[in-house]
């Protein structure tokens, strides 16, 4: 076959730059409505991609909530988003049209990692009878069944055990905490998945840990975000493998994991634990082609429970044990409370929650101000909605600016200072607070949020019974301004666990 050459390539290529920008104005057209969100100007083809600050995007989309006002749209290639800032218009989105924004905007590069019609898990699921049927079975299975002989309590307080003892090994001598909390947390994840936990220094533990930390590393940048609104690009052979190779690795290794698990599971026996429970539902769903419950989709929904639940909570446990550091005022007052109400012999139970009002409103500070999950996970709708008086259009994605409530200058007395008191009223009784919410709201709101609270105020008020959290002399200045407000993980930093 003969390829045009010289002037034959002319009429080719204006004919393919007309069609790009029709293509453009297609995408744009919505933009033209007087009641779509005002945002920057697109650029051709690329939209407003060049807009976003990767390094740091609340801080980024601060500034274009100074400009354009709570709800701002963006145009990312083809995709059209709108982000959504402070407490009336995530609560309106959320909680008020809560069914027509709980869809999810997809994610193309996983459909080569696993990710399928049948295998959507739940995190990334689109909003239908699948993901209904996984979300219902998860939160079933956690709050209900006692995880074969041990209740999840149980597990939490056997792995607090465990944590302090490692804690106590490094005794005067300064160490980083975090990678004995992720061991901690990621035991926890798999006593409910496998019934089981790992010693800290198994070899394969230590690799599925890595592998899980390196997964969400390759998520976040611009290149996950540009191949993901380009996805031909996920076409180019051995791409995604070069771009995603914990992923993959993840993958394989969840594989194994499963796969070590079927040949002890005895489907006579009540499940041990959450896998096992999946494998009876895959027994009973065989001959149902509508079923969420297939091997492929089990091994999507373990990966998301050990990616959704782990890095959270050992990241927010990390900020909690610096800003005891930085407040050793408040430490002090935790450990004065705890003594009192748990002493030093008994393990700290969840029955204790109620009567440690300050400890619980020192966790909910702690979440309001590490502020971990800034955007939240994208949500997208399935219905033209009006919000705050805009109309967006069905199929638009939605940015949930979570940091906006948890840091809204109108409801909290010091939005960017660490102040348990927040969460205390004049008497000293814990309260509430609508725009607390790390976890999100509606229908898509966090599944692990007991879990996560269970952890958080188990492990936390074991390590304070047992330790004096300090930092060597001089390696950190006390600040109460937030200097680590804006980022999502705390600078990393060494410790001293003194016993108490
Ligand atoms: C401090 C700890 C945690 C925080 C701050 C947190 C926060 C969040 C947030 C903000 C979302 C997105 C909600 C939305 O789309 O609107 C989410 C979703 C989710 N989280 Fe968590 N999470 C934590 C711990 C956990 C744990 C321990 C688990 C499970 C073991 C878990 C499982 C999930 C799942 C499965 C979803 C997806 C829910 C759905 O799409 O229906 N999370 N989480």
């Amino acid at each position: 076959m003969r390829l045009p050459t010289g002037a034959e390539l002319w009429p080719i290529a204006i004919f393919t730059v007309i069609f790009l920008i029709l293509v453009d104005l297609m995408h744009r057209r919505q933009r033209w409505t007087t009641r779509y969100p005002p945002g920057p100007m697109p650029w051709p083809v690329l939209g407003n991609l060049l807009h976003i600050d990767f390094q740091n995007m609340p801080a980024g989309f601060q500034k274009l909530r100074s400009r354009y006002g709570d709800l701002f749209s963006l145009q990312l290639a083809s995709e059209s988003v709108v982000v959504l800032n402070g407490l009336m218009a995530l609560r309106e989105a959320l909680l008020k049209h809560s069914e027509d924004t709980a869809d999810r905007p997809p994610l193309h590069f996983n459909d080569q990692l696993g990710f399928g019609p049948r295998s959507q898990g739940i995190v990334l699921a689109r909003y239908g009878p699948a993901w209904r049927q996984q979300r219902r079975f998860s939160v079933s299975t956690m709050r209900h069944f006692g995880l074969g002989k041990k209740s999840l309590e149980q597990w939490v307080t056997e792995e607090a055990r465990c944590l302090c003892a490692a804690f106590a090994d490094h005794t005067g001598r300064p160490f980083s905490p975090n990678t004995l909390l992720d061991k901690a947390v990621c035991n926890v994840i798999a006593s409910l998945l496998y019934a089981c936990r790992f010693e800290y220094d198994d070899p394969h533990f230590i690799r599925l840990l890595g592998l899980l930390k390196e997964t969400l590393k390759e998520e976040a940048g611009f290149l996950p975000m540009f191949l993901n609104v380009f996805p031909m690009l996920l076409r180019i052979p051995g791409l995604v493998g070069k771009v995603f190779p914990g992923k993959r690795a993840f993958v394989t290794m969840l594989d194994k994991l499963l796969t070590e698990h079927k040949t002890t599971w005895d489907p006579t026996q009540p499940p041990r634990d959450l896998t096992d429970a999946f494998l009876a539902e895959v027994e009973k769903a065989k001959g149902n082609p509508e079923s969420s419950f297939n091997d492929e989709n089990l091994r999507t929904v373990v990966g998301d429970l050990f990616s959704a639940g782990m890095v959270t909570t050992s990241t927010t446990l990390s900020w909690a044990l610096l800003l005891m550091i930085l407040h050793p005022d408040v430490q002090r007052r935790v450990q004065q409370e705890i003594d009192e109400v748990i002493g030093q012999v008994q393990c700290p139970e969840m029955a204790d929650q109620a009567r440690m009002p300050y400890t619980n409103a020192v966790i909910h500070e702690v979440q309001r101000f590490a502020d971990i999950l800034p955007l939240g996970v994208p949500h997208k709708t399935s219905r033209d909605i009006e919000l705050q008086g805009f109309l967006i259009p069905k199929g638009t994605t939605l940015i949930t600016n979570l940091s906006s409530a948890l840091k809204d200058e109108t409801v909290w007395e010091r939005p960017l200072c660490f102040h348990p008191e927040h969460f205390l009223d004049a008497q000293g009784h814990f309260v509430k607070h609508e725009a607390f919410m790390p976890f999100s709201a509606g229908r898509r709101s966090c599944l692990g949020e007991p879990l996560a609270r269970m952890e958080l105020f188990l492990f936390f008020t074991c390590l304070l019974q047992r330790f004096s959290i300090s930092v060597p002399d001089g390696q950190l200045q006390p600040s109460d301004h937030g200097v680590f407000g804006a980022l999502t993980t705390p600078c990393p930093y060494q410790l001293c666990a003194l016993p108490r």
